[in-house]
C-alpha cells in the first residue's frame, strides 16, 4: 500500500467513532475488573498482538495489583475488510500459565473466531481462572457464539482503525477509533 500524500492517507479516515477522551474515561473500568480478580495469586495479562498493544499498555497502567504481561500473536486473515475465517497462532506464550489468573486482552471481537481459537488453546493449560477483556465488540458480525467478560464499547458493523487496529498494517497509531473507508 502506498500513499501519494499525508492528505491521501488521512482521507480514508471518514469519521471518529470513539474519541481518545472517551477511551480514557472507560479504561478504569477495565483496571477495576482486573484488580477485583486478585486473591493473592498473580494475574497474567495476555495481549493478543498486534491489535491489542495500545489497549494493553493503557490497561496495564490502570492495574494496581501484582501482574505480569505476556504476548501472543494470532492472525486472522483478512481479504480487504472482511475476515477470511482462517485463524493462525503465529506466536505462542513462553510461560506456564497454570499458576495464574489469566486475563486475555483483545482489541475487537468480530466473527469471534480468533477468540474461540485462543480460548480453546489456553484453557487446555489450566489457568487458575480465565477472563477476556475486549476494547470493542461488533456483535452483529458474530459467527461463533462467544462474548468477552468485559467489553468497553459495542460498535455497529463498520471497519474501524486506530488505537491499535489497522488496515493493511496502517493507522494503528491513531489515538482514537475511526471508521475506515476507501
Ligand atoms: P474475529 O476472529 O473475526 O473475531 O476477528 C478478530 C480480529 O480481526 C481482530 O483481533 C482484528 O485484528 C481483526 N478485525 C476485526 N474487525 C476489525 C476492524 O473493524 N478493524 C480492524 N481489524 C479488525
Ligand atoms: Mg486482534
Amino acid at each position: 500500500m502506498e500513499f501519494a500524500s499525508k492528505n491521501e492517507y488521512m482521507s480514508r479516515i471518514s469519521r471518529v467513532i470513539i474519541s481518545a477522551d472517551e477511551i480514557r474515561q472507560r479504561l478504569p473500568v477495565a483496571g477495576k475488573f482486573i484488580d477485583d480478580l486478585y486473591d493473592g495469586h498473580p494475574i497474567l495479562l495476555v495481549s493478543i498482538l498486534k491489535g491489542s498493544f495500545v489497549f494493553l499498555s493503557d490497561i496495564a497502567r490502570c492495574v494496581t495489583v501484582p501482574c505480569e504481561i505476556e504476548f501472543m500473536e494470532a492472525k486472522s486473515y483478512y481479504e480487504g475488510t472482511k475476515s477470511s475465517g482462517v485463524v493462525n497462532i503465529t506466536m505462542d506464550l513462553k510461560c506456564d500459565i497454570s499458576n495464574f489468573h489469566v486475563v486475555m486482552i483483545e482489541d475487537i471481537i468480530d466473527t469471534g473466531r480468533t477468540l474461540a481459537n485462543v480460548i480453546k488453546l489456553l484453557k487446555t493449560r489450566k489457568p487458575l481462572s480465565f477472563n477476556v477483556i475486549t476494547l470493542l465488540d461488533k456483535p452483529e458480525r458474530r459467527v461463533v457464539p462467544i462474548s468477552a467478560d468485559l467489553s468497553l464499547f459495542t460498535i455497529p458493523d463498520l471497519f474501524v482503525v486506530g488505537y491499535g487496529l489497522d488496515y493493511g498494517g496502517y493507522y494503528r497509531n491513531l489515538p482514537y477509533i475511526a471508521e475506515y473507508s476507501e
